[in-house]
């Protein structure tokens, strides 16, 4: 444990003196491959919530890890995600390969106010204006939308009827999950149609059995696509960006449009295959395990959050009460970020604190942007945010969930926002009211804590500090007492 400790200590002294070395420090240079190992570590944990909640509770506000400096004050969080950033090829914690990352790559795009040269301004409107468009808004609405919201609730019923493992729901590709997820999305983004069998097989090859995350992520990458196993990458992601092409969404794209910079179809359908890797096909498959209590939420050092049972907050919700079941997806998101950071790149020399002392660094340095981090701070949340109460005040005008503070924004607010927010609002209201239908009948709720197989001891589920407070269960007082604020 002591040894943990002090080599704790060394990695984040290597790590600051590697971030703000003078280029005649000899010293630094002879360490820089310790350091480089101690990144590249490092980069790989940054997407366990707990890890870095350990490592603000060890080194305050302000630490370096990963390469990067860590700037969790709220006043930092809000001026990084208002102010235009400078941006490189990451994704949270971990380096992108940019030879396999498409030109148009909007997430490494930086923005103009920070000396991009208005590629991502381009990217942006397109992204706004041809994909998330009135036609996609109508179609997150219409009967077909509504029918796989439909259908993915009775395989949920036939799940918890049968007291199977649900792990088949969340995990298998042929059933459950990640086809509603894949048939969704695609439909409302781009209008594809989720009946056509052939479409639907090579996007779920591609983002299912080959997960592309593999041929962008540096390292990985190298290992991945080593000699003709590239081939296969590229032979599924030119399949799928070729449907994308022909979509509704995309087969509109005026290619002469100034204000997108002459973008062309296959461009943009690269971008979108680069879009869904990412985004679409990952954060709400990441979410929405945690919002239906499949997946517990993480353990945070010295508080047992992992053993909050959200199913029961779930089923004491009114379903007809839309903004409740919205604060409830965004409480389950500020405990569980899908997204935990992000980053941007310093454009001028700046000082921050580190254990009393002062520290500079010059322009270029990665600064990550802790949105999992901001979503526990206490100066806002209070001395209970380690616990669940999705009634809580400030819960919504401070949420980092889609990369922007509540409404605030610098411009780059995830352009899915609204199509997540209906589909797993609706998702719930679907779900849940199969599971009110069924104790309507007999069934007995607490007993479908069958979640995943690594869940332990499931079926004595441990009070939340909500429900020993007796507040969670009687619902109605709740909702009545508390103001909505989203
Ligand atoms: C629960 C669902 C979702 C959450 C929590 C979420 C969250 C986020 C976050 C935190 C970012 C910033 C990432 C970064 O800067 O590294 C982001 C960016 C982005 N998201 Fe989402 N997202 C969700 C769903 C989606 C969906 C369904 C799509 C599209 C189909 C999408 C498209 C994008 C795009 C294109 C960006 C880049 C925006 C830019 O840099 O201008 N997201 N999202």
């Amino acid at each position: 444990m002591c040894c943990c400790s002090c080599f704790e200590g060394l990695a984040h002294k290597l790590q600051l003196l590697n971030l703000n070395h003078s280029w005649y420090n000899i010293f630094a240079w002879i360490l820089k491959p310790i350091t480089l190992l101690i990144t590249f570590y490092q980069q790989t944990q940054t997407i366990s919530e707990p890890y870095l909640d350990h490592k603000r509770n060890r080194f305050g506000k302000n630490f370096a890890c990963a390469g990067g400096v860590w700037m969790c004050d709220m006043a930092e969080v809000k001026k990084n995600l208002v102010e235009p950033q400078a941006r490189t090829f990451k994704i949270g914690g971990m380096d992108l390969r940019k030879s396999k990352c498409p030109k148009k790559f909007i997430l490494a795009l930086s923005q103009s106010d920070t000396g991009g040269n208005g590629d991502w301004e381009a990217c942006r409107a397109v992204v706004n204006e041809v994909i998330f468009d009135e036609a996609c808004k109508k179609r997150g609405e219409d009967e077909i939308s509504k029918k796989l919201i439909d259908d993915f609730a009775k395989e949920y019923k036939v799940v918890l009827k049968s007291k199977r493992k649900m792990d088949k729901l969340f995990q298998s590709s042929d059933s459950g999950l990640k086809k509603f997820v894949a048939k969704y999305i695609h439909y409302v983004v781009l209008g594809l149609d989720p009946s056509n069998v052939e479409q639907m097989k090579a996007i779920e090859h591609l983002y299912f059995e080959l997960d592309p995350t593999l041929y962008y992520v540096n390292i990985i990458s190298q290992i991945e696509t080593a000699g003709t196993r590239g081939a296969k990458y590229k032979k599924a992601l030119l399949k799928v960006a070729k449907i994308y092409e022909e979509s509704p969404a995309i087969s509109a794209l005026n290619e002469k449009e100034e204000r997108y910079k002459g973008m062309t179809k296959v461009e943009l359908s690269l971008l979108i295959v680069s879009m869904m890797t990412f985004a679409g096909m990952l954060a709400p498959r990441t979410i929405i395990p945690i919002l239906l209590g499949y997946k517990r939420l993480p353990n945070y050092e010295g508080h047992d959050t992992s053993s909050i049972q959200v199913k029961k907050v779930w089923d004491s919700i009114d379903l007809n009460n839309r903004d409740e079941v919205l604060k409830y997806m965004y409480e389950c998101g500020r405990l569980c970020h899908p997204v935990q950071n992000t980053h941007k790149i310093a454009q001028t020399s700046f000082t921050a604190e580190f254990n009393g002392k002062n520290v500079k660094f010059p322009k270029g340095t990665m600064i990550y942007i802790p949105l999992q981090l901001a979503n526990l701070d206490e100066s806002i949340y209070g001395s209970n945010t380690y616990e669940f109460d999705h009634l809580r005040e400030n819960l919504c005008p401070y949420s980092t969930l889609f990369h922007s503070l509540g409404n605030q924004t610098n411009g780059r607010v995830c352009p899915g926002k609204e199509v997540s927010e209906k589909l797993l609002v609706d998702l719930l209201i679907a779900l849940g009211k199969v599971r009110h239908g069924l104790s309507e009948q007999g069934y007995d709720a607490k007993y479908d804590l069958h979640g995943s197989s690594n869940d332990a001891n499931p079926q004595q589920p441990t009070k939340t500090t909500k429900e020993e407070k007796n507040e969670v269960t009687n619902d109605n007082n709740v909702v009545e007492k508390k103001e909505i604020d989203c």
